[in-house]
C-alpha cells in the first residue's frame, strides 16, 4: 500500500514531540544531547533492546544498570562467567535470551574486536538478533534509516491509516506502512520517538488524542474507530501444567539445587529441583526422606501454559547423598538469583 504525499504524517512534527516529551532511560542519549553530536553506546544500545524484548521499560531499567555496572563494557560481559550472567538476569525472564546475550557478547568481542556491525543485515547474523533488535540496534545506534516495528509501532500505525486487518495477520502491511513513513534523517531519535508515542500517547485503551503530534493525520481518529485498534486475532486459552517442586534442606542449612538443562524452559538456569511439568503431578524425588507436603500450590503465568507447583519440603541428614542435583551452601546460594517461579517456591517455605 502507497501512501499518498497528502496524507503522510510528517516525520519533523514526531521529532518536535520527542525533542520536549522523550522519555528518559538510563540507555537513551536525549535527543537534546544527540543533536550535540553525542552518540550512543552500541553496546548500551544492544543490551538494552534484548532486553526490552517481551518485557516492560520499568522491569528492565534496574537490570541495564546492573548490567552495566557489573560489565561497563562488551569485554567485560564476554568475561564473564556463564552463572554470574544467568543470576544476574534471574528475574526478568525469556532465559534463552541471556543465553543469546553471552553467546553475542564472546562472538563481537573475540572476532569483531568489539564493535558491533552497523547494517542490518549483518546484525541479523548475531544470535539472539531477530529484525526489531537489528532495525532498532542499526537505527539507534548508528542512525540508520531502518524500520523499527515493535507492539507500540503497530498500534500507531494501525490508527493512522485505520488498517482492521487482525494482528498478526496485518504485520506485513503495518511493516509496509510503516517504512514509507521512516525519514532519512535523525533516523535513531525518529525509531524512539514512534515508540515512546506508542507507550504514552498512542495508548491500548485510552488514546490521548488531543496531545498526539500525528493527530490531523490520523483515520483512524477522524472515523472514531481509534480504541477498536490494533485488531488482534481472540486468544487461545492457555492449558495449565502440573508439577512438584522439591525444598530439600539439609541440617547444615544447605538447600539442594538443580542447574535447568540448556534448551528447555528457563535452560541454563539454577533451579530447585523439580519433577516434569505434564498434564498431572508426577513424583520424582530427588532424594529419599520424609516429605512434608505444602497446602498451597504455587502459581506462574509463562508465556504459553500457566503453572500449577505442588511444593514438598523434606529436612537431609549430612550422609545423604542426592539421586540429582548439587547442595549449595547459604554463602553458595542466593535466592535472588533464581528465576521468579522458584523465587516464589522459595518464599512458599522460607516466610
Ligand atoms: N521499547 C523497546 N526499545 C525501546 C526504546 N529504545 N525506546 C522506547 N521504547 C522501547
Amino acid at each position: 500500500m502507497q501512501i499518498s504525499i497528502e496524507n503522510k504524517p510528517d516525520p519533523n512534527k514526531l521529532l518536535d514531540w520527542y525533542d520536549s516529551n522523550a522519555r528518559e532511560m538510563p540507555w537513551r542519549i536525549a535527543p537534546k544531547k544527540r543533536l550535540a553530536g553525542i552518540k550512543p553506546d552500541p553496546y548500551h544500545v544492544w543490551l538494552s533492546e534484548i532486553m526490552l524484548q517481551q518485557t516492560t521499560v520499568a522491569s528492565v531499567k534496574p537490570y541495564f544498570v546492573k548490567f552495566t555496572t557489573k560489565w561497563p563494557t562488551i569485554q567485560d560481559l564476554a568475561n564473564a562467567k556463564d552463572e554470574d550472567v544467568m543470576g544476574a538476569w534471574a528475574g526478568l525472564g525469556y532465559y534463552a535470551r541471556a543465553r543469546n546475550l553471552l553467546k553475542c557478547a564472546r562472538l563481537i568481542a573475540n572476532e569483531k574486536n568489539g564493535k558491533f556491525p552497523e547494517a542490518n543485515e549483518a546484525l541479523l547474523k548475531l544470535p539472539g538478533v531477530g529484525p526489531y533488535t537489528a532495525a532498532a540496534i542499526s537505527s539507534i545506534a548508528y542512525d540508520n534509516p531502518e524500520t523499527v516495528v515493535d507492539g507500540n509501532v503497530e498500534r500507531v500505525i494501525s490508527r493512522i491509516f485505520n488498517v482492521h486487518t487482525e494482528l498478526p495477520k496485518a504485520k506485513k502491511e503495518l511493516s509496509t506502512l510503516a517504512k514509507q513513513l521512516t525519514p532519512e534523517f535523525r533516523s535513531g531519535d525518529y525509531a524512539q520517538a514512534i515508540m515512546d508515542l506508542g507507550a504514552t500517547v498512542c495508548k491500548p485503551k485510552i488514546p490521548q488524542c488531543d496531545i498526539c503530534p500525528w493527530v490531523n493525520h490520523c483515520i483512524s481518529k477522524r472515523k472514531g474507530t481509534s480504541k477498536y485498534l490494533p485488531r488482534k486475532l481472540g486468544k487461545t486459552k492457555k492449558p495449565t501444567r502440573y508439577g512438584i517442586a522439591y525444598f530439600v534442606e539439609r541440617v547444615d542449612g544447605a538447600i539442594l539445587t538443580e542447574v535447568r538443562p540448556p534448551n528447555g524452559l528457563l535452560g541454563g538456569m539454577l533451579s530447585l529441583p523439580s519433577s516434569e511439568w505434564g498434564d498431572t503431578f508426577h513424583d520424582d524425588p530427588p532424594i529419599d526422606g520424609d516429605w512434608e507436603i505444602k497446602n498451597d500450590l504455587v502459581k506462574h503465568a509463562f508465556t504459553h501454559f500457566d503453572l500449577n507447583l505442588k511444593v514438598m519440603h523434606v529436612t537431609a541428614n549430612l550422609e545423604q547423598v542426592p539421586r540429582r542435583g548439587k547442595f549449595l551452601g547459604p554463602d553458595e546460594l542466593d535466592s535472588n538469583n533464581l528465576p521468579t517461579v522458584m523465587k516464589k517456591v522459595w518464599k512458599s517455605i522460607k516466610y
